[in-house]
């Protein structure tokens, strides 16, 4: 039976761009879309920017430009990767448009009008210079339990202690350094605790789809069950009511009748799924009503990562519910990726830039059958590991399934004018590919990837066995003068290795889409994209064979690495300046200054650009030729020293007012490495350095 399914990945937040884990998602997302499709279910697949918050307003301010401007530049720089990739959304959106406003406006006014919307009035942090509310993440201070400096409003890296904002000891703004102030304010609240929430979040997160499988994988159940309390009292969840509005000022979506106040970025950024679809729809002319009906038998499928599951599994449905929506009917949480075992940064990614892996020539295509040999359907981490991605490209990929297509090919063509013909029972040969076929088909639709990926390899294992027990190369030996038997024989074996070739090229057309569409349309002149059901359909002839992938260089792997962070200096040296006398050293004002932010500047390899805090009462930008050797997170709220009085310098990307101070060798510059000062502890902010 032929299904509609509706399929969401989570919505980056519009403050940066793609690293290697939201491709990860994406591919994951992707390769299950087109494999549901290649069964005839009609699947609508789209994203989204997540663009509203705090972070998002304050760079945008920082930048001097709209958060709407600001956005507007990442979201231009989506489609170079979903392209370079392979990854076809059907459309894209943007939780900042009147689509998303108004289904926001409207859940919230039905979930007030079944009474889950509560206002209480809180008292939080303000920062009084700023004047604005600060969300956590913007306090810092000393932790109230082991004393260590500078650690966030909601716990300590140093001892792991958990805590709120105002328990820290001397708190501080990390906007303006000013000393927070408590204010109240009136705030709107989602009642979780509402025993009818509850019943229906233990009923939603325990049952099955209409496919009959569980809405959620096994650990995620366990996640909210721990969440949920057990049992099915509803008396013993433990749920907090959720805090659904921010006050002004706030890059949001505004709430019906509450002057000054927004809804919080994670009320408005699910609702994007819907904004996304129904902007699509009105693009296509679907009837966006209909498909989400409660009654209708779309199926709304979720791909998340593990970071995210409370929003999703709890806050979403609910709010769907009580808002007399469709509830999602799958969530399918995957889990990070780590480079050679190392853990990744949310903001800064990890070592591999999606850009740069596509900038260096490699094939985006290796990329998606190494991530899918190793996803499963469990929410476990994926490992990219450089010497096993060479190996799996080049051994299986390339050598198992791309050379049957090479060695059988050029018999064909060159004996047989392109014909193929079998002997003996084809139906027996259907039915092996049929089996093998229908089992990959099952695992992508569980998205067991990995186990799909073994079951074709193991596959081909088994045509370049029988080709090589059948030795056509010894078979094709005076070929022309053989006689039909025998040449019947080598054009049979030939046949059954590219038969096999093209069934094992449907089973791998999810995850290598572009492949595939060239062997069906370069080899065997069919049809792409192909179904499932092409994959028995034996060939009848070929075209000649073009070369269909490179294997992996290992200096690829080299390349796409970026540049270590402290770089082996190479010897060398620079003679030293001619002799000045204090005074002339005088006129130079060196000071300490701290770094309040740091990014890259987009269209420059080289520069960062930063924000500095002379103790001015004012915020500096400097722009530092240090790109090539520093992580911009690495560099923020550390000290440094900067020529204070340098005339401010225009450059191609803005005024720079300063220069920070680095050391590094004259004639060998960024490869050898580049070293940013920092004062000894203590030093503060606006010192002069004598
Ligand atoms: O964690 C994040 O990156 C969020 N921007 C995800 C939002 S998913 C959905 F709710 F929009
Ligand atoms: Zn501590």
């Amino acid at each position: 039976m032929s299904r509609t399914i509706f399929v969401t990945t989570a919505l980056p937040y519009a403050n940066g761009s793609f690293h290697i884990g939201h491709i990860m998602e994406y591919i994951q997302a992707d390769i299950w879309v087109r494999s549901m499709r290649m069964s005839g279910h009609t699947v609508h697949f789209v994203g989204a920017d997540d663009a509203h918050g705090a972070p998002i307003m304050l760079k945008a301010e920082s930048e001097g430009i709209t958060p709407q401007a600001l956005v507007a530049r990442y979201a231009s720089e989506r489609p170079q990767y979903l392209n370079g990739f392979n990854i076809r959304f059907d459309h894209w959106h943007s939780t900042d448009t009147p689509e998303n406003v108004e289904l926001s406006q409207d859940i919230y006014r039905k979930l007030k009008a079944a009474g889950f919307i509560e206002s209480r009035t809180i008292e939080q942090f303000y920062d009084p210079v700023k004047g604005m509310f600060l969300p956590d993440r913007y306090i810092k201070g000393e932790c109230p339990k082991c004393h260590a400096a500078d650690q966030y409003g909601d716990s300590c890296e140093a001892c792991g202690a958990v805590y709120a904002p105002t328990d820290l000891i001397k708190p501080y703004s990390t906007l303006t350094k000013a000393t927070p102030v408590l204010k109240s304010s009136e705030h709107f609240f989602f009642k979780l605790s509402d025993p009818r929430c509850v019943e229906f979040l233990q009923d939603w997160t325990n049952g099955t789809n209409a496919q009959g499988t569980r809405r959620l994988q096994t650990e995620v159940l366990g996640k909210t069950r721990e969440w949920l309390g057990a049992g099915t009292d509803a008396s013993q969840a433990n749920l907090a009511d959720w805090d659904i509005s921010r006050d002004e000022p706030y890059f949001g979506i505004p709430i019906p009748d509450a002057p000054g106040k927004f809804f919080y970025v994670w009320l408005d950024a699910p609702v994007g799924y819907l904004a996304s679809l129904k902007a699509y729809c009105n693009k296509v002319g679907l009837n966006y009503d209909e498909l989400l009906e409660p009654g209708n038998s779309t199926e709304q499928v979720h791909f998340i990562g593990k970071d995210i599951v409370y929003f999703h599994a709890l806050f979403w449905p609910a709010m769907l519910k009580f808002s007399g929506r469709k509830i999602p009917d799958f969530l399918h949480v995957h889990g990070f990726i780590t480079v050679s075992g190392e853990k990744m940064s949310k903001s800064r990614g990890t070592g591999i830039s999606p850009l740069r892996y596509l900038e260096i020539g490699m094939n985006p295509e290796w990329l998606r059958y190494y991530m899918a040999a190793k996803l499963n359907a469990r929410v476990e981490d994926l490992d990219f590991n450089p010497d096993d991605f060479i190996a799996r490209v080049n051994s299986d990929l390339v050598g198992k399934y791309v050379n049957i297509a090479s060695r059988a090919a050029n018999f064909i063509s060159k004996h047989f004018k392109g014909e193929l013909a079998y002997l003996g029972d084809t139906a027996a040969l259907q039915n092996e590919l049929d089996a093998v076929v229908q089992a990959v088909r099952t695992d992508f639709e569980h998205r067991e990837y990995g186990r799909a990926i073994r079951q074709i390899m193991a596959h081909a294992d088994h045509i370049n066995q029988a080709f090589d027990t059948a030795q056509p190369w010894v078979m094709a030996k005076g070929i022309a003068t053989a006689t039909p038997e025998q040449q019947a024989a080598l054009q049979n074996v030939c046949s059954r290795a590219l038969a096999g070739f093209k069934a094992l090229t449907v089973m791998l057309a999810p995850v290598l889409p572009a492949l595939a569409a060239r062997v069906a349309t370069e080899l065997f002149n069919d049809a792409a994209p192909y179904a499932w059901s092409s994959a028995t359909e034996l060939p009848a002839r070929i075209e000649p064979f073009k070369h269909l992938m490179q294997r992996v260089e290992p200096k690829m792997l080299d390349d796409l690495f970026e540049p270590p962070a402290q770089p082996v200096p190479t010897p060398g040296g620079e003679a030293i300046a001619d002799t000045i006398d204090i005074k002339d050293f005088a006129k130079v004002d060196l000071r300490i200054a701290r770094i309040v932010s740091c990014e890259r500047v987009e269209g420059s390899d080289k520069l960062l650009r930063l924000q500095l805090d002379l103790g001015e009462g004012r915020l500096r930008q400097v722009f530092s030729g240090i790109q090539a050797c520093y992580q911009p997170d690495d560099l923020i709220d550390k000290l440094t020293v900067v020529v204070a009085n340098l005339a401010p310098r225009k450059m191609r990307f803005g005024v720079s007012e300063g220069m920070v101070l680095a050391a590094s060798h004259a004639d060998t510059g960024v490869d050898a490495g580049i070293y940013v000062l920092q004062p000894w502890p203590g030093a503060q902010p606006g010192m002069r350095i004598s």
